[in-house]
């Protein structure tokens, strides 16, 4: 059975002092000892939000992080940054940051790898637009987008990574997808896992959905076959963030 894991993006929003007194709100309406809970937060915000979320249930993750070991790339957080600090989850291609900041799947790929390598886990996304979604290419593309992301990647590794499914007609827009939307691209995103590895490796594999996931919506998405928690953008600054936690 795999264990639900629920995360928070909180993108660009919440000065390093915001997200102390956050967290510290938070933090009663979130404890679920069931549930892997992930705030991922801005880097100049993970130190502080570490040391809020101390004693906790709460892991704090990166929004980002850059595949060299160290030098000259101006404005990015290596990972040695990232453990330093003790951080374990990274998101890693944030449909926001494949098209405000030309991330590509090669990106995503090295990315994936150098979080690997440094032991810790990303959280890889992926997701069509509305147009894809409306031509009908959905699974083709998002197959796609997985299959780069893991090239290289062992089934070991696989087996440990989460991958989140976020249409981008979802996200920010307050229209979640149908059940049956989210699950069937889920499911088809394991069997690709499958192919690309093996049952054990697609059983193992953690797959979120996000994409305006509320206190309303989180119970049926989680409970599908092949969802096992959700990563929340808006609603995870606010204690409805606790009722998704705990949509059970
Ligand atoms: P919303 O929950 O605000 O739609 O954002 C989803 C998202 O992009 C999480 O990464």
């Amino acid at each position: 059975m795999r264990r639900k894991i629920v995360a928070g993006n909180w993108k660009m929003n919440k000065t390093p002092s915001e997200t102390v007194k956050l967290i510290n709100e938070l933090k009663p309406l979130v404890a679920n000892d069931d549930v892997d809970v992930v705030f991922c937060v801005p880097a100049i915000s993970i130190i502080p939000a570490m040391e809020a979320a101390k004693g906790s249930n709460i892991n704090i993750g990166a929004e980002n992080m850059y595949f060299e070991e160290s030098g000259a790339f101006t404005g990015e957080i290596a990972p040695n940054m990232l453990t330093d600090v003790g951080v374990k989850y990274v998101i890693i291609g944030h449909s926001e940051r494949r098209e405000y900041f030309a991330e590509t799947d090669e990106f995503v790929n090295k990315k994936v790898i150098k979080a690997f390598e440094h032991n810790i886990t990303p959280i890889v996304c992926c997701g069509e637009t509305l147009v894809q979604r409306e031509q009908g290419v959905t699974i083709d593309f998002v197959r796609q987008q997985i299959k780069i992301a893991f090239l290289n990647v062992t089934a070991e590794q696989a087996k440990t990574a989460v991958i989140a499914y976020e249409p981008i007609w979802a996200i920010g827009t307050g229209k979640v997808a149908t059940t049956e939307q989210a699950e069937e691209v889920c499911k088809a995103i394991r069997e690709c896992i499958e192919e690309v590895y093996d049952t054990d490796t697609a059983n193992a594999i953690r797959i979120q959905y996000g994409g305006s996931v509320s206190a309303d919506s989180a119970a049926e998405l989680f409970s599908q076959n092949n969802i096992d928690g959700g990563l929340v953008g808006g609603a995870s600054l606010k204690p409805d963030f606790g009722k998704i936690v705990n949509y059970k």
